[in-house]
């Protein structure tokens, strides 16, 4: 398996001669899915121009810590916030001790301190620096402190000798970075999701909906592949790619929702439900296009069947999580839906701004939720939706374990 799809890939090319595989490193981890950006350290940009590795990356390479302008776009604090994964490849003999030491007096220094996301260095020097008590020790420490390491190979190096010390071929680092993603935690499980808004016809033209974008859901079918689960995504009607390996079964309405989630629900392990499912629909839908006749137009509204309390209900029913966007007294509804619908679990999250100023919630990138279950609690911040879907998935399967 060697999908990176949506990976924010951090990385960080230091000063050894494996760095002109950068470009190539960087060019395949785009083709595997992930988004690039770079950062050099000054002994990098000995070997490979900054220039070159924003043209394969496609984003400004990042060189310095004490740049007023690149602190002003992209700071070192925001850098190590957007990366999944920071990649130090090639790593030398000198990045690695200053790893060890917690340096922060460049900009890779500052950022590897910064960055809650893992790390993961691929070391290349020559197999004499390698080989030798004080590299040998630092890498011992850094794998202590849980960062991956990845290779080095053996074989003949640039120098002449022959050794271990190589950098990993970048076809062999991507399929490392992807088996970073792959938790395993949900493995054998199968999970089905429902994501999107659903729509509730008026008549053949018109619709009730809401702002639903589908993106949390989404990440979480993601997330869950990842931890490899079977998926499958039961969607509403949404502009957004199928996440690999995850079958998906469209719906338009609530009605179709619940049908096709009562169809794929035997057997299932896990039911999670982040579609903003319309609470009512319109009593009676008119068969003709309803005509500009009136001043005003009421429309009787009846209640549509709530799916995921239906599943928590059945007799062998799955581990049920529910999602609720709120816009007051988060957890005081969030806790009475867990109660009301009978659930293992809840995810809430605020609608309105975030602390920024941005929108959270619906229609935007980024979300924080306080997921609830009996007896626990668990706050996640302001992040990607992506990343935040990885947490929140390894969350439950930790609860499923128990
Ligand atoms: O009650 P409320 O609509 O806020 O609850 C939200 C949760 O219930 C979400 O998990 C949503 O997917 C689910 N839901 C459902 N069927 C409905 C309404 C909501 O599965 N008809």
């Amino acid at each position: 398996m060697t999908s990176l799809t949506n990976k924010r890939i951090l990385l960080a090319v230091t000063g050894s001669i494996a760095a002109y595989k950068s470009a190539d490193l960087t060019r395949r981890l785009r083709e595997a899915g992930a988004q690039v950006r770079v950062l050099m350290t000054n002994g990098g940009q000995e070997f490979i121009t900054p220039m070159t590795l924003q043209a394969v990356s496609g984003n400004p390479v990042y060189t310095t810590l004490m740049d007023v302008e690149a602190e002003s776009g992209m700071g070192h604090i925001e850098l190590a916030r957007w990366a999944d994964l920071l990649l130090i490849a090639p790593a030398s003999a000198d990045c690695l001790a200053r790893l060890v030491q917690g340096r922060g007096d460049d900009l890779l220094g500052a950022v590897s301190l910064a960055c809650e996301a893992p790390t993961a260095v691929a070391p290349a020097m020559n197999q004499a620096m390698w080989a030798d008590a004080a590299t040998q020790s630092n890498v011992n420490t850094l794998v202590e402190r849980d960062i991956y390491l990845l290779g080095p190979a053996e074989g003949e190096q640039a120098c002449g000798e022959v050794g271990s010390g190589r950098m990993l071929e970048p076809t062999e680092l991507v399929t490392e970075c992807s088996r970073l993603f792959a938790t395993g935690s949900l493995a054998g499980k199968k999970v089905i999701i429902t994501a999107g808004p659903t729509r509730e016809a008026l008549d053949p033209m018109r619709f009730i909906s809401n702002r639903s974008s589908g993106r949390m859901g989404y990440a979480v079918a993601e997330a869950c592949v990842e931890a490899g689960a079977e998926v499958t995504l039961i969607s509403g009607p949404v502009c957004l790619q199928t996440p690999e390996r995850v079958t998906r079964v469209d719906v338009e309405s609530a009605a179709d929702m619940l049908e096709a989630v009562n169809e794929q629900i035997i057997n299932s392990d896990i039911f999670i439900a982040a579609a903003a499912v319309a609470d009512y629909r319109p009593l009676e839908v008119a068969a003709q296009k309803l005509k500009k006749q009136t001043q005003s137009l009421s429309f009787e509204l009846e209640q549509t069947t709530d799916i995921v309390a239906s599943v928590a209900q059945l007799k062998d029913a799955p581990f049920t999580v529910g999602f609720a966007a709120e816009t007051n007294d988060l957890e005081k509804h969030a806790l009475g839906k867990l109660q009301a619908k009978s659930l293992d679990m809840i995810a809430a999250n605020q609608i309105g701004q975030a602390e920024d100023g941005s929108a959270i919630g619906f229609e935007n990138e980024k979300n924080a939720l306080s997921v609830y279950w009996q007896g626990g609690k668990k706050e996640f911040s302001l992040m990607q939706k992506s990343k935040l879907a990885r947490q929140l998935v390894e969350l439950i399967a930790e609860r499923v374990a128990r």
